[in-house]
């Protein structure tokens, strides 16, 4: 049996996110190991998106390494990419406990975390120390006393401390838990979110790296392709879909009232899986080519994985699947995806 194998029981037995905090701080003391290696992967699994040269297309997606404290251990265990963040740019708690609940037998995780972060400056500071041979993407957020209408003050206060230490910077506004974020999304305030981002990425002189836009799952297929055309029109780099979903339809009764009955927050896993997928294709139909799309939500198998390239996505990324599967499950996609 793995060490996860081994864990799980005891992780599963633990308060969320207690267990999630035994785990980072077991991860760290792995990441201290001097002989911590990459497996090997196959050069066939090799993809270049938006510039950038990924030894594999999958990732992990952002909200777990919220400060960037294990990317070694992402390193190691063979992520072709890890997105930190969501960092805020000054540090908040985020909501109170409990917010992040599971439910194994459905491979479904629900969380409020609402954006707990120690703040750029911080996470900054531990980019300076970032490994080699990594691709890391920095997903940025506002912080939530910051009103609506300054959000782009946030972003840009993120913007300035993150961008210089990682390689692809991706705006969130399509976390649940913010109140008031996922308005953002509307094309009204998304031009001139994007028109700022892209006009200090310019006076940073940093034009050549990737600005990437991160969506939500719950829109409606013509507030998508407003979306898709201020996007493409603003001249980002990409997309990344999606993030978590407010549909408790996802998920069928009994369990489903168990899942209203700890209140708000939003749902990953596998049963996000198909709404994810119809997403992201109206997406990807409305793209047409003109931009690159990360696919995430609900991939759990190297099928899943398989099934979003074949839909056209450049790279996929993973999180729910990955606290049920083990670490394991990552050297287990890529064999999957070399025997394909
Ligand atoms: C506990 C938890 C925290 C998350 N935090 C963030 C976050 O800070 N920023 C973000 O963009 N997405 C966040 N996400 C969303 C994931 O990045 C991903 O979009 C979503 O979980 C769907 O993928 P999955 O089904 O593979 O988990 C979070 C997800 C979970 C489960």
């Amino acid at each position: 049996m793995n060490l996860y194998g081994a864990l799980r029981p005891v992780l599963f037995r633990l308060d969320p996110e207690t267990a999630h905090n035994l785990a980072f701080w077991l991860g760290e003391r792995v990441c201290a190991w001097p002989r911590l290696r990459s497996p090997e992967v196959s050069a066939h699994l090799r993809r270049d998106a938006f510039g950038l040269s990924f030894p594999t297309p999958l990732g992990l997606a952002a909200g777990l390494d919220k400060g960037a404290t294990l990317l070694p251990l992402w390193k190691a265990l063979g992520f072709g990419h890890v997105e930190i963040g969501t960092v805020t740019p000054w540090p908040q708690p985020g909501n109170p406990r409990p917010r992040l609940f599971r439910f194994p037998e459905a491979g479904l995780i629900l969380n409020r975390m609402g954006f707990n972060s120690e703040g750029a400056a911080v996470v900054a500071g531990r980019l300076r120390h970032r490994p080699a041979g990594l691709v890391v993407g920095g997903n940025l957020g506002k912080n939530k006393e910051t009103p609506e209408a300054q959000a782009l003050d946030d972003y840009r206060a993120a913007y300035r401390l993150i961008a210089p230490g990682v390689d692809y910077v991706a705006l969130n506004v399509s976390s649940p838990n913010t109140p008031g974020l996922r308005n953002l999304q509307a094309p009204e305030a998304l031009k001139p979110l994007l028109e700022g981002m892209l006009k200090l990425r310019s006076e940073m002189g940093m034009d050549r790296q990737p600005l990437l836009l991160k969506l939500a799952p719950d829109l409606a297929p013509e507030d998508l392709d407003a979306i898709v055309e201020v996007a493409v029109a603003s001249g980002i780099s990409g997309l990344i879909a999606t993030n978590t979903t407010l549909d408790r339809g996802i998920v069928e009764e009994p369990l489903r009232s168990r899942v209203e009955a700890k209140g708000a927050g939003g749902l990953s896993g596998t049963p996000l899986k198909a709404k994810a997928r119809e997403v992201r294709r109206h997406i990807l139909t409305a793209l047409r080519g003109r931009l690159p799309l990360i696919a995430c939500g609900g991939l759990g198998n190297a099928e899943d994985v398989q099934g979003a390239l074949a839909d056209g996505a450049a790279l996929t990324q993973i999180y729910s699947a990955l606290i049920f599967e083990g670490p394991s499950l990552v050297g287990r996609i890529h064999q999957g995806l070399e025997q394909k």
